[in-house]
């Protein structure tokens, strides 16, 4: 009973924040690095004499562009040749973003500052990722690694993502067991808000090639021996009609020894 009003006066209270975020019109954007974003006001009430958007960081708040009737302003250097203001509209756009426009942007119309403000994060592109490979003891078992902060998507050639190892730590890694199919592989992907890449695919025959190569030199030396036994059979059987046994041997190790040592 306890665990069910809780339950629901979390719920009630996650509703009352949703609402309240939705009445003050917090608009949450992510940005890339050199990036464009636009912020509008809900709603603006004509007549309009002035409209000024304020930066707020951690370190201050600036003016990013104003409009009245002297036309547009732009006193802050960050801002400078890359902001513009619809003045019709109230719209805000900001081209070539670096990390310092991350910050909240208010809007004053005729002086009042609105309620509705908005929340912008600039962030890099990630990078694509390279899969490192760290063997174990165990020549079937290799552990991948994606190593980045960003969120880490592994998958397997089926394209389905690996169980368990969502959303990986930086530096952490899955476990891959040899499956005895070389053309399997695995990818990794980083992701953030603004951007997405995918490592190139890494092969099970580049993570176990040493032990399937050994298994085709097996086969292959397997079969020369067999070769020679049945070459070596054949001619001494069809020499011993006209010799002695003793330079039969003597000939066929000569052969022999030619063959693997010369
Ligand atoms: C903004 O970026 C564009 C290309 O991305 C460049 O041509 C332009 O010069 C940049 N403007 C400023 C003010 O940095
Ligand atoms: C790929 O991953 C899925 C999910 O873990 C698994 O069921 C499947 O057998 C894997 N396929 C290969 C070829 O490794």
């Amino acid at each position: 009973m306890k665990m069910l009003l809780f339950r629901y006066s979390t719920a009630v209270i996650c509703a009352v924040f949703i609402l309240t975020g939705a009445v003050l019109g917090q608009d949450e954007k992510e940005a890339e690095l050199g990036g464009t974003v636009s912020f509008s006001p809900a709603k603006i009430d004509p007549p309009v004499n002035s409209i000024i958007w304020k930066h707020r960081s951690s370190e201050a708040v600036v003016k990013a562009i104003e409009w009245d009737d002297d036309g547009f302003n732009i006193p802050n250097q960050r801002f400078k040749h890359i902001t513009k203001l619809n003045e019709k509209t109230g719209e805000i756009t900001i081209t070539n973003l670096t990390i310092s426009h991350t910050g909240h942007y208010t809007i004053d119309i005729n002086s009042k500052e609105q309620a509705q403000f908005f929340i912008l994060t600039v962030m890099e592109r990630v990078h694509k990722p390279v899969i490192e490979i760290e063997r174990s003891s165990n020549a079937d078992v290799v552990y991948l690694r994606c190593g980045h902060s960003e969120t880490i998507i592994w998958k397997n050639s089926t394209g389905e993502t690996l169980k368990g190892t969502k959303n990986h730590l930086p530096g952490e890694t899955i476990t891959v067991e040899n499956t005895r199919n070389p053309d399997n592989y695995y990818t990794c992907t980083l992701k953030n808000a603004v951007s997405e890449k995918t490592s190139d695919p890494v092969f099970e025959r580049d993570l176990f090639d040493e032990s399937n190569a050994g298994h085709i030199v097996g086969i292959i030396i397997g079969a020369l021996l067999l070769l020679l036994l049945i070459i070596f059979l054949c001619v001494y059987l069809f020499m011993e009609s006209f010799h002695s046994r003793f330079p039969i041997i003597i000939i066929s190790f000569n052969i022999l020894y030619n063959f693997f040592f010369k």
